[in-house]
């Protein structure tokens, strides 16, 4: 599934006899779905991230905490954050069309963040969407009903 919230979630699974294995929602650093991917752990369902780096917004690969973690594992931001993802057992598929990024975002399984460091990063959240709600009526017709170039 795709970016069903958890209303909606429980109502698929409770009418439903197959329960969704994943669910893809906006999860970053400013938009962490705590509750959410809670939830879904409870409920049997792999929280996934899209957007993980927060396609840049909010000058993420600038964010003070998360450089200055960074200088401290001697790792870039955006491995920071695709560790912090991992660590909270958030399915993370990051994307980039520089080869040297993609090689930069698996190198993600040598090193731990260490609790304080986990703290420091749920410090960020903002408890909302960057982009747009998917829990307003308009902003789901509008998706449900463009017309896709594929
Ligand atoms: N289900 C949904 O509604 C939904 C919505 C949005 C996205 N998605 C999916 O989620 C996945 C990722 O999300 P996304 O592309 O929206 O956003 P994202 O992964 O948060 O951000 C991608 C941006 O980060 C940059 N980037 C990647 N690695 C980097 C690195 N190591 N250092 C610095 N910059 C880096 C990329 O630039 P370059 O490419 O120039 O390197 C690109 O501008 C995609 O597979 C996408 O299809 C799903």
């Amino acid at each position: 599934m795709s970016n069903f919230h958890v209303d909606r979630l429980i109502d698929l699974i409770i009418h439903n006899e197959v329960t969704p294995a994943v669910n893809q929602v906006e999860t970053h650093p400013f938009c962490q779905q705590s509750q959410s991917a809670k939830f879904m752990q409870e409920n049997n369902v792999q929280i996934e991230s899209w957007g993980p780096f927060a396609e840049g917004r909010n000058d993420l690969f600038q964010n003070e905490v998360l450089v200055s973690i960074a200088g401290k594992y001697k790792r870039s931001v955006a491995q920071v954050v695709l560790r912090w993802l991992i660590q909270r057992e958030v399915v993370v598929i990051p994307k980039s069309v520089h080869k040297e990024r993609i090689i930069e975002n698996f190198n993600v399984f040598d090193f731990e963040l260490s609790q304080a460091d986990m703290e420091q990063i749920a410090t960020l959240d903002t408890k909302q969407s960057v982009f747009f709600s998917h829990n307003d009526p308009e902003i789901v017709k509008w998706i449900g009903t463009r017309k896709l170039d594929i």
